[in-house]
């Protein structure tokens, strides 16, 4: 019979014979799929990985130092960290448009991580965390919608580049596999079972211009409403859920003062595939007491809305 720990030990004896005593380099993002691939190649050939952790400088908050301390210090894994947040910033200075952000950060993560491969001396495999659906999905696109409604750039054209052999331990699995064989090697709950986060990161969660000030801003308002979530029990019962800077300062009142500050926006989807999307029917007591912790710890942000689009006609990101 198939077990998950069967297909686990399957997969380190195929990866050891693919690889030989070749080097594998792995870039990490955090997300699920990145990170159960580096973990079971690790398994299979320990110092012979090396994962190459590209931090764009729009990643929330802590994220950055929860993949140093789970994949350096908990799983030994080799792990180089490359802040790259200034270059990042730098180059998405006054962008407001939404596809040149997508664009300009995904060749950022290209060259970046391949500056840091080429540091390394090269490799000869490329790991990557691609699911059976990205499989099909690459298959079939010729057959999709003809009209691009977002560039979801997933570092496609990596591996031709820089003429490496792929190694992709998960293209059999659906997602919710990947997180059970997750479990199986002990990674952490709060990776196997993290929510989608888009390669753009909080930059396609500031509509208009993006600056380090909307950045921190964002991150606590972020930070808080995420904390609420999981303390309430929800995490699980939800797809994505997030927040939204807006590019709109309102008048508010704070003690006796006036305000004139930015306001957010909370959005949070039930899905099975991201392809359609219901909101999340939350408790008002539950988005008063998010709203009220907000504008009283996040000086600088003095009004909390919530997002009833569902998708469609809305898309999940704001852009
Ligand atoms: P939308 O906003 O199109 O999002 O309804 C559907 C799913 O895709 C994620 N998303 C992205 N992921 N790069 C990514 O890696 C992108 O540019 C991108 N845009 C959207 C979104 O978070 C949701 O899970």
């Amino acid at each position: 019979t198939w077990t998950m720990a069967g297909f686990r030990d399957m997969e380190i004896a195929r990866i050891r014979q693919q690889v030989g005593k070749g080097r594998v380099i792995c870039g990490l993002s955090g997300g699920v799929d990145s990170s159960v691939a580096a973990v079971l190649i690790h398994q299979a050939i320990g110092d012979q990985l090396t994962c190459i952790f590209v931090d764009p400088g729009i990643l929330r908050a802590g994220e950055a130092d929860e993949v140093i301390r789970t994949f350096r210090d908990r799983f030994n894994i080799h792990l180089i960290h490359r802040d790259a947040s200034d270059l990042f910033l730098n180059a998405l200075e006054g962008v407001s448009d939404p596809e040149i952000k997508r664009k300009t950060i995904g060749r950022l993560f290209i060259e970046v991580f391949e500056e840091e491969a080429a540091k390394l001396g090269g490799a000869d495999f490329l790991a990557q965390g691609t699911l059976y659906p990205d499989v099909i999905e690459s298959v079939s696109f010729t057959g999709g919608p003809s009209v691009t409604i977002k560039s979801h750039h997933n570092v496609g054209g990596l591996p031709e580049r820089m003429k490496m052999q792929l190694v992709e331990p998960l293209r059999e699995l659906f997602k919710d596999e990947v997180r059970e064989l997750g479990r199986e090697m002990d990674i952490p709950e709060v990776i196997v079972g993290r929510h989608p986060f888009p390669g753009p990161g909080l930059a396609i969660r500031i509509p208009g211009a993006i600056t380090r000030e909307k950045l921190d801003l964002l991150r606590r308002v972020d930070a808080i409403f995420l904390e609420e979530i999981r303390s309430a029990g929800l995490y699980d019962a939800i797809w994505q859920a997030f927040a939204v800077l807006l590019p709109v300062r309102t008048v508010g009142v704070m003690g006796d003062g006036r305000t004139y500050d930015y306001a957010c926006a909370l959005r949070a989807v039930t899905s099975t595939d991201g392809m359609t999307a219901d909101i999340y029917p939350f408790d008002m007591s539950f988005l008063n007491r998010v709203a009220g912790r907000i504008v009283n710890e996040v000086r600088g942000v003095n009004r909390v809305t919530y997002d009833i689009t569902s998708k469609p006609p809305g898309t999940i990101e704001w852009e």
